[in-house]
């Protein structure tokens, strides 16, 4: 990424109301309820400024389990046998369309991912929900693997993580 962006918590000073990504959806979880989410605990959420400190993109993370019967036979074969592992679920990831296609959108994975291995709480994955097949391509893009019976569903081992970001 070469534009200038600085990746932090959402908090009460940064305007939500001027943010469009080109999905409907998105844009309206984030103007009128992911601080509400916040305040309950059921979800964080960072944010992308630019250098105005206008927001370019946001992530939302919570904790999460994937079941070991979901996930694709050789990797759960390597898991001790508990019925599911912990995880951290990117619930949701959009960029401003202004901002699109300058590498923010595989920033913001990327400061997800280094905000998961860099705490104290283990997790063994990311799992990301992809709104439609085109958002499924940009994860399948960055090397995170579908669940196999929910496509739109994917996940990146944290190791694998690990042994890309350092
Ligand atoms: C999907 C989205 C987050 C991508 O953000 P972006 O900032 O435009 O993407 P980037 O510029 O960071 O792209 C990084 C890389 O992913 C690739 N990429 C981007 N979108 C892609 C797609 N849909 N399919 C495959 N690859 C894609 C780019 O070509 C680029 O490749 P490179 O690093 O090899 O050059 C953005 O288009 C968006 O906000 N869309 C609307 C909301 C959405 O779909 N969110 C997804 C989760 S529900």
């Amino acid at each position: 990424m070469t534009a200038p962006f600085r990746i932090v918590p959402l908090d009460s000073q940064h305007d939500r109301s001027s943010f469009h990504c080109g999905s409907k959806p998105l844009d309206t979880y984030f103007h009128r309820q992911v601080t509400q989410d916040i305040r309950r605990r059921i979800t964080a959420c960072f944010v992308a400024l630019n250098q105005k400190n206008q927001i370019a993109g946001f992530y939302t993370l919570a904790s999460s389990s994937i079941d070991l019967s979901s996930l694709p036979e050789e990797i759960g074969n390597k898991l001790p046998r508990y019925p599911s592992v912990p995880a951290v679920r990117m619930g949701r990831l959009a960029v401003s369309e202004h901002c699109k296609g300058v590498g923010l959108g595989g920033a913001l994975l990327a400061d997800a991912l280094t905000r998961i291995l860099n705490a104290e709480i283990a997790a063994f994955a990311l799992v990301v929900d992809a709104k439609d097949d085109h958002a499924a391509a940009f994860y399948r893009h960055h090397g995170m693997i579908p669940f196999p019976t929910s496509p739109l569903m994917l996940f990146l081992p944290m190791s694998t993580a690990r042994a890309v970001i350092g």
